[in-house]
């Protein structure tokens, strides 16, 4: 069995390639914004011993910066413990001496971000340290309207979904809900950290709320969301009692935060019995779910006002004063707050971590009948799932290898070994902000690329690069069914 695609996989020495890019310009940003990172929470301590690890860990850092700048090769994984270490080894002896600057994009950059989970995990007093949790919950506050435009509608349609429960609802009103909550989330996904190394808090909300979305509809590619909601109608039609939905996570703050409105919508509207959301188990891609960012979410919806209303430092330097929530929008806040950690407390909507999420290369593993036990175990209740969504756009270069498919590559095909005849339902709801795309009808990716910014004859996708520019952010809403 096969566990990466054998076809050229998108590799960061390809000048077309937004790896390139990447590679050179966005990972020394990310690099550098930890390092501050650190140094400011060092700065904070009165530990000494916490002190001088943290300096150690800051030369770390910066030590890999210098590496990835430089081209140097990649070195193993050192030993902290973990087992994915031997697999991140092995995978990186298999693919020879390789350098930053000319290696498989999305292994080194799973490596990348294991790496620097080693300088902490190896230490004494920063173990569970995660350097980005500062960005995640600062992005989340800045996503303030259009948090308190969907809390709203939350509450109004759970509330509604309750009082209709024993009458018969239009199957077509019923699907149309079912569209709409699938699309929310899926925007969700278009404002990562990793990306936002330059935007301004405005441009943040600009990319969300109900305006935004609606004009966004045309810009789905792929939607297969109507077999997915025949899939989820027909398992209740069949009275089946333990109906599950996963959710493979991916951004804290905002995007988690639509996550949690979709769990509750199927879990109220009866589309599953049970959520069950995957969290990383270390610090990700930047803005990726820890289970801690689960926690400091709905403490935020807890304690709104002074989440809200307490001026950050940069505030307090413009003299901005953050504007009062209405007794109205406290009320909806609560609401979310009670249902969540409700269902939490109930067990209906569980979180969990597992280390296969963080491992290199593709998902294909997942069927690996040599995994250990703990993967072989993630794989078999997956199997028992009724459906897997799949968020985000590193979780579908993992779905697909990040190779370099014909862009009308069906997505069964893509997916290898995860495809029909895995047991796995698979819906990857994804914004693009990488090279890869499958699934397209024939023409589509010549006609986008033709469009202004699209990359034209460059040979360069650019209009799947980047999913924050508001005219260009396309999607896929991918399904796979299991037979
Ligand atoms: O930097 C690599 C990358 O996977 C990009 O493709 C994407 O911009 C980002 O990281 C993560 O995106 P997401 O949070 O949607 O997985
Ligand atoms: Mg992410």
């Amino acid at each position: 069995m096969e566990f990466e695609p054998m076809i050229p996989t998108s590799s960061t020495g390809d000048k077309t390639s937004f790896a390139y890019e990447t590679a050179r310009k966005r990972w020394p940003i990310i690099i550098t914004q930890a390092i501050d990172d650190v140094y400011r929470t060092t700065g904070q301590t009165d530990d000494a011993a916490k002190r001088e690890e943290g300096k150690k860990i800051v030369n770390d850092l910066a030590t890999l910066k210098y590496e990835v700048q430089h081209n140097r090769a990649l070195p193993p994984i050192p030993d902290d413990g973990v087992s994915d270490v031997a697999t991140y080894n092995q995978i990186l002896e298999s693919l020879g001496k390789p350098t930053w600057l000319n290696v498989s994009w999305l292994f080194s950059e799973c490596y990348l971000y294991r790496r620097i989970s080693t300088f902490f995990k190896l230490s004494n007093h920063w173990k569970n340290y995660d350097i980005f949790a500062r960005q995640k919950i600062k992005t989340f506050r800045s996503s303030r309207p259009a948090v308190l435009e969907l809390a709203a509608r939350y509450k109004d349609l759970i509330t509604q979904l309750r009082a209709h429960s024993t009458e018969p609802v239009s199957e077509e009103a019923d699907k149309l809900l079912f569209t709409e909550m699938c699309e929310i989330c899926l925007w969700g996904n278009a404002t990562d950290l990793s990306l936002l190394t330059s935007l301004s808090y405005e441009d943040i909300q600009k990319l969300q709320g109900s305006e935004a979305r609606k004009k966004s509809e045309a810009n789905i590619l792929v939607n297969d969301l109507e077999a997915v909601y025949t899939q989820l109608k027909e398992a209740k039609k069949a009275g089946k009692k333990e109906r599950v939905v996963d959710i493979v996570l991916d951004n804290a703050g905002f995007e988690l935060y639509v996550d949690l409105i979709l769990a509750g919508y199927l879990l109220t509207a009866g589309l599953a019995t049970r959520v069950t959301l995957h969290a990383k188990s270390i610090p990700w891609f930047v803005s990726d779910v820890l289970p801690n960012d689960f926690g400091a979410l709905l403490n935020a919806l807890a304690a709104p006002v002074p989440f809200f209303e307490t001026a950050t430092e940069e505030e307090e330097l413009q003299g901005k004063v953050p504007e009062k929530l209405s007794d109205k929008e406290k009320e909806e806040l609560a609401f979310l707050f009670q249902e969540w950690s409700m269902l939490h407390a109930e067990g209906t909507l569980g979180l969990r971590a597992n280390r296969f999420w963080t491992g290199p290369g593709s998902f294909w593993r997942l069927v690996d009948p040599n995994a250990g036990e703990q993967t072989k175990e993630l794989a078999e209740d997956l199997r028992t799932s009724e459906l897997v969504v799949f968020k985000g756009d590193l979780n579908y270069r993992k779905l697909v290898g990040d190779g370099e498919w014909d862009p009308t590559t069906p997505f069964t095909e893509a997916i290898g070994p995860l495809g029909p005849g895995s047991g796995i339902n698979i819906l990857a709801l994804r914004t693009c902000k990488a090279d890869v795309v499958v699934g397209l009808r024939k023409g589509l990716d010549e006609e986008l690329r033709a469009k202004e910014g699209g990359g034209g004859d460059s040979g360069s996708r650019k209009w799947a690069w980047n999913a924050r520019n508001q005219d260009k952010r396309f999607s896929s809403l991918i399904f796979n069914t299991r037979c």
